[in-house]
């Protein structure tokens, strides 16, 4: 997907695309194994291979969230489309100091008014660990419903959720 999305603001952050500048901070949080610990674990990829990936990126897979007060980093986020979901799947990882405040929620909702507008016909989505009880409680708010289970792993599920429609009105 080429898209001219750039950027998009909501209450408390700004979500904007990430730049080959945003590579270090990008493996940091890809690395960090407690943020990671529901989201695949640490990807061992380093600040090159992300800025190497940047520098041609295309798609939304990796934006940036900034806190609107200060304008710094808090998370990233994104949509994944084409080659890694047939639908649009939401994924948001936030910098521990934010978690439970409400920005999960926000800018989950945020992203799904994106995939409304950059791709619409398709369903919203989320893979969740059945452990991640912070995200579970994100997906419901946002009025995704569970539609199975998957085995990728002898020893990790994923609990998928998805809009009861496509391109829902938020
Ligand atoms: C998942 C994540 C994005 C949620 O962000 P957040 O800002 O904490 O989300 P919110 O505050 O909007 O909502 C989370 C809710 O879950 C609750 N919660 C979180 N962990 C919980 C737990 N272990 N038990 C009970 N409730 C929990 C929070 O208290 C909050 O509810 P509240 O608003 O009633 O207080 C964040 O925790 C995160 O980045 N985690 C690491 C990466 C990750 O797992 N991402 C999900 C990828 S699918």
């Amino acid at each position: 997907m080429v898209s001219t999305f750039q950027s998009k603001s909501t209450r408390n952050a700004r979500i904007r695309v990430a730049t080959p500048a945003d590579a270090g901070y990008i493996a940091t949080i890809e690395n960090d194994a407690e943020l990671k610990r529901f989201v695949g674990g640490a990807t061992g990829k380093s600040e090159g291979d992300y800025r190497r990936f940047l520098e041609t990126a295309s798609d939304l897979r990796f934006l940036i969230v900034e806190s609107s007060t200060s304008g710094l980093p808090v998370g990233i986020c994104g949509l994944l489309t084409g080659f890694f979901s047939e639908d649009c799947e939401v994924r948001v990882i936030l910098t521990k100091d934010y978690w439970g405040h409400g920005l999960g929620t926000e800018i989950a909702g945020a992203l799904r008014e994106l995939a409304a507008e950059l791709r619409p016909g398709k369903r919203v989505t989320a893979k969740i660990h059945p452990e991640n009880t912070g995200s579970l409680i994100v997906a419901r708010r946002l009025g995704l419903t569970e539609d199975g289970t998957t085995l990728s792993h002898p020893y990790e599920s994923w609990i998928h959720f998805s809009s009861p429609s496509a391109t829902p009105t938020i």
